[in-house]
């Protein structure tokens, strides 16, 4: 097997499994491990807990890319760590997903890789130590990486239909502040191309890259498109006060933020633009089955 068709998915849930599937399929081989295995079409999933020091299996797999995770507590990732500090040496690329919420709030502007990062609450925090700890990883081994900074996913099987059915308010449009989405099908494609885009990258490399539709709207737009496309009734739209009221700590940091994320990197180096850049436009195509 190619060294370089050849890669391990560190956290291989909704998004690796996807992957595996399109990498897979063009004859690659995936080494796919998560906290809890499952046989799949691609080959076991073998099942590792980064939450304990149990060792890792072998894997030959020098591509990884890293979908778990941090913990729900804390300021730092502690399960990242335990993975690079047993397998980084034995790698050469990363491609770590993580978020765009350590941008935290930019005031409706727009963002691109060079802004400053000003995570607003502990699991921005968690994630901009994560981006720390990869960028040190890729500086040490002269290897490479690319941190992916994802927007919201959305997509078949992928929608807040519980929320939408509990008819939460959402915030009433004047009010609403700028959010960013992805289609989740964007998202692998991002993956593929991070992992290509190896051959073009300096040791010691590490570069971030925002994945969004490149389309900015609101939560409220998006919430009430949702709705109209499951077939449910518009969503009760009240001032932002009363929403943040009734709002769990995640959603109220979530509604006080506002950016809007600029993706020219992932079109021009990383040579992926997305191709669902209309959410209405995808949910429009989705099926019963999807709309789920
Ligand atoms: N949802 C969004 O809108 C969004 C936006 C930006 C970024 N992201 C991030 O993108 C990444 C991929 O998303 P996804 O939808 O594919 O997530 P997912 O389906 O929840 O997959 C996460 C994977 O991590 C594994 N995992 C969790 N804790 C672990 C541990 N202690 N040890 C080992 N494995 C562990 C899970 O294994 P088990 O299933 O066996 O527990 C699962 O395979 C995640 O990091 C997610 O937070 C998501």
């Amino acid at each position: 097997m190619q060294a370089d068709k050849h890669v391990l998915i560190m956290g291989c849930g909704d998004v690796g499994h996807r992957l595996a599937a399109q990498l897979h399929a063009k004859s690659w081989l995936v080494d796919a491990w998560a906290r809890r295995g499952r046989a799949e079409s691609f080959g076991a999933l073998q099942g590792i807990d980064l939450d304990t020091d149990a060792p890792l299996p072998a894997s030959d797999a020098v591509l990884c890319v890293y979908l778990v995770p941090p913990p729900r507590q804390g300021q730092s990732d502690p399960r990242l760590q335990r993975f690079l500090s047993r397998y980084g040496a034995r790698m050469r690329h990363l491609v770590y997903a993580g978020t765009s919420g350590v941008y935290g709030d930019c005031d409706g502007r727009w963002v691109d890789e060079t802004a400053p990062l000003n995570p607003a609450d502990d699991r921005a925090k968690r994630r901009a130590d994560a981006e720390q700890q990869v960028s040190d990883w890729a500086r040490r081994q002269g290897a490479t990486a690319v941190r992916l900074r994802l927007a919201g996913i959305y997509g078949p099987q992928r929608l807040p239909r519980k929320r939408i059915k509990r008819g939460d308010a959402v915030v009433e449009p004047g009010q609403a502040t700028w959010s960013n989405r992805v289609h989740v099908d964007d998202v692998v494609r991002a993956i593929e191309a991070a992992l290509g885009h190896r051959e073009r990258m300096q040791a010691g490399e590490s570069l971030a890259v925002n994945v969004a539709d490149g389309a900015p709207s609101t939560m409220t737009d998006y919430l009430q498109a949702c709705a109209q496309a499951m077939g449910l009734p518009a969503l009760p739209e009240l001032p932002l006060e009363a929403v943040l009221e009734q709002a769990s700590p995640a959603l109220r940091g979530y509604l006080l933020q506002s950016r809007r994320l600029r993706i020219e990197r992932l079109c021009t180096v990383l040579k992926a633009p997305p191709q669902h850049t209309d959410f209405r436009a995808a949910l429009a195509a989705m099926d019963r089955q999807a709309l789920r």
